[in-house]
């Protein structure tokens, strides 16, 4: 992510390096980072979903809830619901333009020392709350770790990983994710019988990941490419010899000097990715976002257990089914992982897009048919909306999900990487929030009707996909203009106009 720029030392897998012990550690503890993002992503659906803690900030909503039975879509629709968990995304936007400029200026390891320090503060403010406005700001400032945090470590990441490991270890934040959304609704199924401050302890349970990554963090080194970046040239040397675990690094150290040298060149990267030439990787890279977000996966990150109560499960049925749904999305990311490389990004994209499809429809359809604003889910009908959130999760798991971060970090040249990946996440934040703050009004006003949005917006990406997204399996980071753009049915016309620019 954003960073000034990242300065990748080249797809060479020639250069020497063994995956060193070192090296091990520091990922390990930065991607505590992802698992804290995904944390906070998988809490407040649980916990706006206990009734204790309905009563102490949101007695309205408590009062509408016993009510279930007279509207099964519109219990839980509530503007300062909603603001409790989709204030931390606007918070993380605005965050991560400030986290670009740490990361640049400061380093990498300072931003995410940071993140840990706003995800501390935050943490204590949310699960101390005495009210609504000390919970907000808690999650605020969480919002501000999450953008420190997502902004510094992919980046962190992608610098310490040998070239041949990059696409995997980028992938390996996805999957910290998707086990903090697990970890959290395992929190929650458990702290949601505990009376009447549950929901304290699972929001202060972030507090133990984010002291992980404050005193790990003590242990990891700086980046070569930040020391280079900021002239510390001799010291991001010594950096590159100790996590590459050879003597000769002088190829790899070279070829870091060069790509700094000639980012250092280009003095206005914003603009420059206002040039036509630069509009493939921008629009493929901004779209993916709006589209990752409107498959609808954050109405059942964010809000599976409230969901799973609409359709008619009990408090700790819908709590247990969110576990399940979060162990489906671990392990999809990892065949993600594995087939990422094998199988390639479009067939991907392409295949889950059908599979999401067929997946929205069909619930939409029970909801529709047996449902109804009043009634209840028959346990046949119930669990076999729970087996198809869960197919539906497998397919975004191993496709959207990580490929909507994969493809952004592979696609822009290295004079325009970083500031074009911050955008991307920016744009991400901006969706996240846009589906956290409107999903439980959304669903209140269309009903099962929700499900067929969601599947409209599957058609749009599908067909995007199809026609937009070129392969980028196997081809080098830095070869993408020739082998990829210039070769495009559409995108080649932007190329032809670069030396007119
Ligand atoms: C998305 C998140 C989502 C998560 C689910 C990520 O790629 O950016 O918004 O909650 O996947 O696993």
């Amino acid at each position: 992510m954003a960073g000034g720029f990242v300065a990748f030392s080249g797809d060479s897998p020639a250069f020497q390096a063994k995956m060193t012990v070192y090296v091990f550690i520091c990922v390990v503890i930065a991607a505590v980072g992802g698992l804290i993002f995904g944390y906070d992503i998988g809490i407040s659906g649980g916990v706006t979903a206990m009734d204790d803690f309905l009563i102490k900030f949101f007695p309205a909503v408590y009062e509408r809830k016993k009510q279930a039975h007279e509207d099964n879509y519109c219990k839980y629709d509530n503007q300062f619901l909603q603001l409790f968990t989709s204030s931390l995304y606007l918070a993380a936007l605005v965050a991560s333009f400030f986290a670009s400029a740490t990361c640049s200026k400061l380093g990498r390891k300072p931003t995410m020392q940071l993140a840990s320090i706003f995800f501390l503060i935050g943490v204590g403010l949310a699960s101390g709350a005495a009210n609504m406005y000390m919970l907000i700001m808690g999650r605020i400032l969480l919002g501000f770790g999450v953008g420190f945090g997502n902004q510094a470590v992919p980046l962190f990441l992608s610098e310490i990983a040998p070239a041949r490991l990059r696409g995997g270890l980028n992938i390996v934040f996805q999957l910290m994710v998707t086990i903090g959304i697990l970890i959290a609704s395992v929190v929650n199924y458990f702290t949601s019988s505990i009376h009447p401050y549950g929901w304290r302890l699972a929001l202060g349970g972030a507090g133990i990941p984010a002291l992980i990554l404050l005193f790990g963090s003590l242990l990891i080194c700086e980046t070569p490419t930040s020391l280079i970046e900021r002239n510390k040239t001799e010291e991001g040397k010594a950096t590159l010899k100790k996590i590459r675990g050879v003597e000769d690094v002088d190829e790899e150290y070279q070829s870091l000097v060069q790509a700094c040298e000639f980012a250092r060149q280009v003095k206005d990267p914003y603009r420059r990715l206002m040039k036509p030439e630069s509009r493939p990787p921008l629009v493929i890279g901004l779209l993916l976002q709006l589209f990752q977000q409107f498959t609808g996966i954050n109405a059942i990150m964010f809000y599976a257990p409230v969901l799973f109560q609409t359709v008619g499960f009990g408090n700790n049925a819908a709590l247990l089914s969110a576990v399940i749904t979060g162990s489906v999305n671990v392990l999809s990311t990892l065949v993600g992982i594995f087939l990422v490389d094998r199988t390639g990004r479009r067939f991907l994209l392409l295949q889950a897009a059908v599979q999401m499809l067929s997946c929205q429809l069909v619930i939409g359809i029970i909801l529709a048919k047996d449902l109804g604003v009043k009634g209840t889910l028959g346990k046949t009908e119930a669990m076999i909306v729970v087996i198809l959130v869960c197919v539906y999760v497998m397919g975004f798991a191993w496709s959207w999900g990580p490929l909507g971060w994969l493809i952004p970090s592979e696609t822009f040249p290295l004079e325009t990487r970083t500031e074009g990946y911050a955008l991307a996440v920016s744009c991400n934040m901006f969706f996240t929030f846009v589906i956290a703050q409107a999903f439980l009004s959304m669903l209140c006003a269309m009903k099962s009707g929700i499900f067929f949005f969601f599947s409209a917006w599957i058609v749009v990406m599908g067909l995007f996909a199809l026609f937009f997204v070129p392969e980028t399996k196997g081809v080098s980071i830095d070869d993408i203009k020739d082998s990829v753009w210039k070769r495009h049915w559409y995108w080649k016309r932007f190329m032809r106009q670069e030396h007119d620019v």
